[in-house]
């Protein structure tokens, strides 16, 4: 392992994504920033393609290798939330929760699988949530493909081990971003509450510490498990609940 690293993150236009490629940047790496909207005068190289598609996934790939040569980590960051009870959750959502978050993790790996092995200290972080640990009502999509993805973390561990290959999760509690300002307006319906309740009778009641996270907080813990320092990390994930699940 030597020059300067590269990584390939998705979702990288907004929110957490966005505050990685940002981070990775700052500390050095070229980064090519994946997003279905990118961001031209955002952090990295933007790189615009559908990750809920077979395809989307193997031109991201494709583009990093060709773009840099080589390919050191894979961020699986790219997502979105959809609140509804489960007799009437639209079908439709259910399909692009799961082709995003779990299906594009996959892909991406198989595709860059041979690149991060030849990086010789390859990294796969897949940005999980609390919510591949504990569950949430109105959620079923997200809160199934999110345990999901935690599984196909330990098997892509244990499967990278003797490739020099180390894959985590990043597990949030609930985060200041685009995602999270996008769902109160749906969970105030669902819960029948008026929106400025939502937050704190809703998001952060299971919290034990009362406030959301930062975008910059979770690229801290992202930039520590794709450096020399988190290489130890493998097939399990570093959870920033702020207390959840100690309850
Ligand atoms: N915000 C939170 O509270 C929170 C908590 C835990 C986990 N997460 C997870 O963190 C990740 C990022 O969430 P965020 O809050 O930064 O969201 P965000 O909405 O701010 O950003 C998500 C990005 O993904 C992109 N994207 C959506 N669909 C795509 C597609 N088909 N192809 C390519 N890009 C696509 C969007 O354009 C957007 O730029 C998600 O996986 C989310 O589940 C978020």
């Amino acid at each position: 392992m030597s020059g300067v690293r590269v990584a390939v993150v998705s979702g990288a236009a907004s929110g957490i994504g966005r505050a990685i490629a940002q981070r990775l940047q700052g500390d050095g790496w070229r980064v090519l920033a994946v997003d279905l909207r990118p961001d031209e005068a955002g952090p990295g190289e933007p790189f615009a393609a559908d990750l809920t598609t077979r395809e989307g996934n193997r031109e991201v790939v494709d583009a990093a290798l060709a773009r840099f040569g080589r390919l050191d980590a894979v961020v699986a960051n790219a997502g979105f939330q959809h609140v509804a009870p489960v007799e009437e959750f639209p079908e439709d959502r259910w399909d692009a929760l799961v082709a995003l978050l779990l299906t594009s993790p996959f892909l991406l790996a198989k595709r860059a699988w041979p690149a991060l092995a030849e990086s010789g200290d390859g990294r796969f972080l897949a940005v999980a949530s609390v919510h591949g640990l504990v569950a949430s009502p109105f959620k079923a999509g997200y809160v199934a493909a999110k345990h999901g993805v935690l599984g196909l973390v330990k098997v892509l561990a244990l499967e990278g081990a003797s490739r020099g290959i180390s894959v985590s999760a990043l597990c949030p509690a609930y985060v200041r971003t685009p995602l999270v300002e996008a769902q109160i307006s749906d969970q105030a319906r669902a819960h029948c509450l008026p929106e400025q309740r939502v937050l704190e009778d809703v998001l952060l009641a299971p919290q034990a510490v009362k406030r959301l996270l930062e975008p910059e907080e979770v690229a801290a813990a992202a930039a520590f498990l794709l450096g020399p320092d988190g290489r130890a990390v493998t097939g399990a994930p570093l959870v920033l609940d702020l207390g959840w699940t100690a309850r």
